[in-house]
C-alpha cells in the first residue's frame, strides 16, 4: 500500500515511489511518494495559510478532533500494529503496546489542552509597579515542522502532532523513511475526521534534502525533531531564529546497590536493555553493579536474558526481532568484537544472523570502550563492577549524553543523592531508565537534546506566551 503526500487535506499520488522493505523478510511492505524540496515548500505554504484558520478554531473542535482520531485508532488497532511490524520489524506484542500508548497520548493531549490556561499577574508586587489587570495567554506558535524516527514510528509522531494540533497550530510532518505507511495511516485519521481543521496537517516524505528545506524556511515557528545527534546538530545550524525542540540520543545507565531487590533488578534490566532490540533512546546500556552483589546479579541477569525469545516479529511471544538495517547490526558486532579484543567477555553465546542479533550481556568492560561510551542502539548491555554509589556516580555522569538514569536501591540516602546529583533529564528509582510514561516531561540535557515532550510540555514548546496589561 502507498504512503501518498498530503498537501493539507488534498491527497496526491505520485509518478515516483520509493519501496520500503521489511527488515525481517526483505519483502516490499510499503511505498512512499518521492518528494522534492519544492514539495516541502508547497506543504509549508499550505500550512502557513491553514495556521491562520487553526488559530481561529475553537478548542472544543480541536479536542473533539483528537478524541475522534483516538477512537478511530482504537478501531484500527490491529491493522496499525501490523503495519508497524511490517515496516520496522517491531515484535507484534510491542507494536500493539505502541498503538495503545498512542491512543493515550492523543487522548491526553486533548484533555491537557482543555484545562491549560494563562495566569493573572500581580503587577503591584513590584516597587515601581501599580495595580492593573494583567495576565498572560497562550497562543499557537503558527506552523510546526515535525520530523520523526523509526523506533516508535507511531507514538513519537503522536507526541508531536497531537499537542501541536490541539494547541491550534498547523503541522508539516516528515516521518522516518523507514515507516512511511504507519505515518500516512495515522495522518489520514486526522485528515479524514469530521472535526478536522482544513489543511492543518500536511505530510511529505524524504531524507535530508526535504528535511533541510523544511527546517531552513522562514515559515515554521517551531521545529520538533526526534533522531540522531549529528542531524540535531545540523538542525541547530540551519534553523535560524525559531524554536527548536530536539529529542536526541542517550546511553542510559543504572546503578544496582547492594540493598536492591536483585530479582526485580535483573528482570527489569533484561527488559530495559533488550526491548525493541535496544533501539530506544533510553535503552539500558550501562549497568554499574555494587561489587558485593556483582556475581549474583550477573548470574541472574544472564538467566533473565536467556528467557527472551528472539525470532519472527509476527509471533506473539517474540521479544527481539530484527535490527532496522544491516549497517546497524554490523556496527553492533564490530563494537562487541573490538571490546572482546580488549578483554571484555560475553556472558552468553554471541549470535548474529544478518539483522537478527541475539541479546548480548558483556562483562569485564572498560568505560572507554565504544559499547559503553557511545550510543549502541542495539541489544548490547555492559556490566561494570563498582565499589559503591560514590564510585558509580561520576562514571554514570561521565557521558556526553544525559537523557534518563536510574538506581535500584533501598537506601534513602542513595535515592536522594541520585535525584540531585545524576545529570539527566529524568531519574528513575527502583526501575529501569527505559521507563517512560507518556504523561511525564521527557527529554534530555547535554547532547541528549533541548526541550521536553509529554503533552503538557510539548504544548508549552509549541505555543507563545502573550503578556497583557490593562491599565
Ligand atoms: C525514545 O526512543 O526516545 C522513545 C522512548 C519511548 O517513548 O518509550
Amino acid at each position: 500500500m502507498d504512503a501518498n503526500i498530503f498537501f493539507g487535506s488534498t491527497e496526491l499520488t505520485s509518478s515516483s515511489y520509493s519501496e520500503r522493505k521489511s527488515p525481517y523478510s526483505g519483502q516490499v511492505v510499503s511505498r512512499a511518494c518521492v518528494c522534492s524540496q519544492e514539495d516541502a515548500i508547497k506543504a509549508l505554504n499550505i500550512a502557513d495559510k491553514a495556521a491562520k484558520e487553526a488559530k481561529k478554531s475553537t478548542l472544543s473542535q480541536r479536542c473533539n478532533w483528537l478524541l475522534d482520531v483516538a477512537s478511530k485508532l482504537k478501531e484500527n488497532r490491529e491493522d496499525m500494529a501490523q503495519t508497524i511490524t511490517d515496516e520496522v520489524g517491531k515484535p507484534i506484542a510491542f507494536a500493539r503496546i505502541e498503538v495503545d500508548r498512542c491512543i493515550e497520548t492523543v487522548t491526553l493531549s486533548a484533555e491537557t489542552m482543555r484545562t491549560m490556561h494563562g495566569e493573572t499577574i500581580n503587577t503591584d508586587a513590584m516597587v515601581s509597579g501599580k495595580k492593573t489587570t494583567a495576565f498572560f495567554t497562550r497562543e499557537p506558535a503558527g506552523v510546526v515542522v515535525a520530523i520523526t524516527p523509526f523506533n516508535f514510528p507511531l507514538n513519537l509522531v503522536a507526541h508531536k502532532l497531537a499537542p501541536a494540533l490541539v494547541a491550534g497550530n498547523a503541522v508539516v510532518l516528515k516521518p522516518t523513511p523507514e515507516a512511511p505507511l504507519t505515518a500516512y495511516k495515522f495522518a489520514k485519521l486526522f485528515i479524514d475526521s469530521e472535526y478536522a481543521i482544513k489543511d492543518a496537517l500536511s505530510v511529505v516524505y524524504g531524507d535530508a534534502e526535504v528535511g533541510s528545506a523544511l527546517i531552513s524556511s522562514d515559515i515554521p515557528r517551531v521545529i520538533s525533531f526526534t533522531g540522531s545527534v549529528p542531524v540535531g546538530n545540523i538542525i541547530t545550524k540551519i534553523a535560524g531564529i525559531k524554536k527548536v525542540s530536539l529529542e536526541l540520543g542517550g546511553n542510559a545507565a543504572t546503578y544496582i546497590d547492594a540493598s536492591a531487590d536483585l530479582n526485580l533488578a535483573a528482570a527489569r534490566c533484561a527488559f530495559g536493555a533488550f526491548v525493541n532490540s535496544g533501539q530506544v533512546c533510553i535503552s539500558l546500556q550501562r549497568i554499574y553493579v555494587n561489587t558485593d552483589i556483582y556475581d549474583e546479579f550477573a548470574l541472574r541477569m544472564a538467566e533473565e536474558t536467556k528467557k527472551l525469545v528472539v525470532g519472527s516479529p509476527y509471533d506473539d511471544d517474540t521479544f527481539l526481532g530484527p535490527l532496522i538495517d544491516d549497517e546497524s547490526a554490523s556496527r553492533a558486532m564490530r563494537w562487541v568484537e573490538s571490546a572482546m579484543t580488549e578483554g571484555a567477555k560475553p556472558l552468553l553465546p554471541l549470535q548474529r544472523d544478518g539483522r537478527m542479533f541475539n541479546p548480548c550481556v558483556m562483562a569485564d568492560v572498560r568505560d572507554d570502550m565504544s559499547i559503553v561510551c557511545e550510543e549502541v542502539f542495539a541489544p548490547i548491555v555492559s556490566l561494570i563492577k563498582v565499589d559503591n554509589f560514590d564510585d558509580a556516580l561520576p562514571r554514570m555522569n561521565n557521558s556526553p549524553y544525559g537523557l534518563q538514569f536510574s538506581v535500584f536501591t533501598n537506601d534513602l540516602r542513595i535515592t536522594q543523592r541520585a535525584i540531585s546529583e545524576l545529570e539527566a533529564g529524568g531519574i528513575v528509582i527502583n526501575d529501569i531508565p527505559t521507563l517512560r510514561f507518556d504523561i511525564q516531561p521527557y527529554g534530555g540535557i547535554k547532547l541528549s537534546g533541548v526541550g521536553r515532550e509529554g503533552p503538557k510540555f510539548a504544548i508549552e514548546e509549541m505555543t507563545e506566551v502573550k503578556s497583557v496589561i490593562i491599565c
